[in-house]
């Protein structure tokens, strides 16, 4: 049967454990999988901007020998021009796999459900599951281990952090979270968090003070104040997210050795300023570059 990525709530934590050691070896070794995917190809429906998730899936997919087709807005207009229903049929006759990239994750789930090849999602509005699997990677690629580690975010409750508070929570990363009321993550994704949290002792955590949870946090995370789609919110935003920046105070506060990430595009002088973006401490620039090494591994996972 086909397995599809729409969010980290596909995976256990073994599947986790499996792409991180996958990731590992495809990174140290890139020639040995220089023909793994030979033949298979995949399509890449983007309803959104992308950089890293566009580039990283399409040169990944190169380098393991297969073929990538970018199908843009203008090309594939989901709800438009054809139904998902129409779309994920026909490309499952032409490709091996479909990523997409949708405002609302039910399209991305729709997608899914018609298709016969997997798909895997490359960020909706609720689930950014591969940047999630690309930084737990970084983080354990840094510190050597997961164990007794943990991440503090501070920032808009948004897909990247519904699916890092998953990923965490399944892996036993311990996640503190601080974002301005009415701006929580996922209600869901908070009780699944703490069910997964049971089987894997991370200690999670859920409040209103960037103080308080960059205390002694081994990582700082943050990501921009206005996702994709949220646009006609930016003015109202920017004032409930004010105490909420990344900045050399909140730095302070951290493990003298702690890591600062953000998913990128980042918004210089919103969420983060230019001095910790740009400090020693940041590995923002690792963390871009895993995510290619991590899409590889999960389309070894699911394409072979
Ligand atoms: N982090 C991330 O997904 O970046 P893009 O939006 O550029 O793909
Ligand atoms: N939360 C951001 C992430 C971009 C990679 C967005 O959805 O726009």
């Amino acid at each position: 049967m086909k397995k599809d990525l729409l969010s980290i709530g596909d995976l256990t934590k073994n599947d986790i454990i499996d792409i991180l050691d996958l990731t590992k070896k495809v990174k140290a070794n890139k020639s040995k999988y220089a023909d793994a995917l030979k033949g298979s190809s995949i399509g890449l429906i983007f309803q959104k901007p992308s950089n890293r998730t566009r580039v990283s899936f399409e040169i990944g997919m190169v380098q393991l020998g297969g073929y990538a087709v970018y199908l843009g807005p203008n090309e594939i207009d989901m709800g438009g021009r054809e139904s998902a229903k129409d779309i994920a049929c026909v490309l499952s006759r032409y490709l091996s796999g479909i990523v997409a990239r949708t405002y609302e994750h039910k399209d991305i789930k729709e997608l899914a459900k018609h298709a016969t090849v997997p798909v895997i999602n490359g960020l909706s509005d609720f689930a950014h599951p591969c940047q999630a699997l690309s930084d737990i990677f970084t983080i354990r690629e840094h510190f050597g281990s997961l164990k007794n580690l943990t991440l503090a975010y501070i920032g808009d409750g948004n897909n990247v952090l519904n699916s890092l508070i998953c990923a965490s929570a399944k892996i036993g990363l311990n996640i503190k979270v601080a974002t301005p009321r009415g701006y929580e993550p996922n209600k869901e994704v908070i009780y699944l968090a703490k069910l997964f949290s049971k089987g894997s002792g991370s200690a999670l955590q859920f409040s209103h003070s960037p103080e308080a949870v960059a205390m002694g946090a081994d990582v700082l995370y943050t990501d921009v104040w206005v996702s994709m789609g949220h646009e006609d919110e930016a003015k109202k935003r920017m004032k409930a997210f004010k105490a909420f920046q990344i900045n050399d105070n909140i730095l302070g506060l951290a493990k003298k050795e702690c890591i600062v990430m953000h998913c990128l595009p980042a918004h210089r002088g919103q969420e983060i300023s230019d001095s910790v973006i740009d400090s020693c401490n940041s590995v923002v620039y690792d963390q871009a570059e895993n995510r290619m090494h991590v899409e590889k591994a999960i389309l070894l996972k699911l394409l072979k």
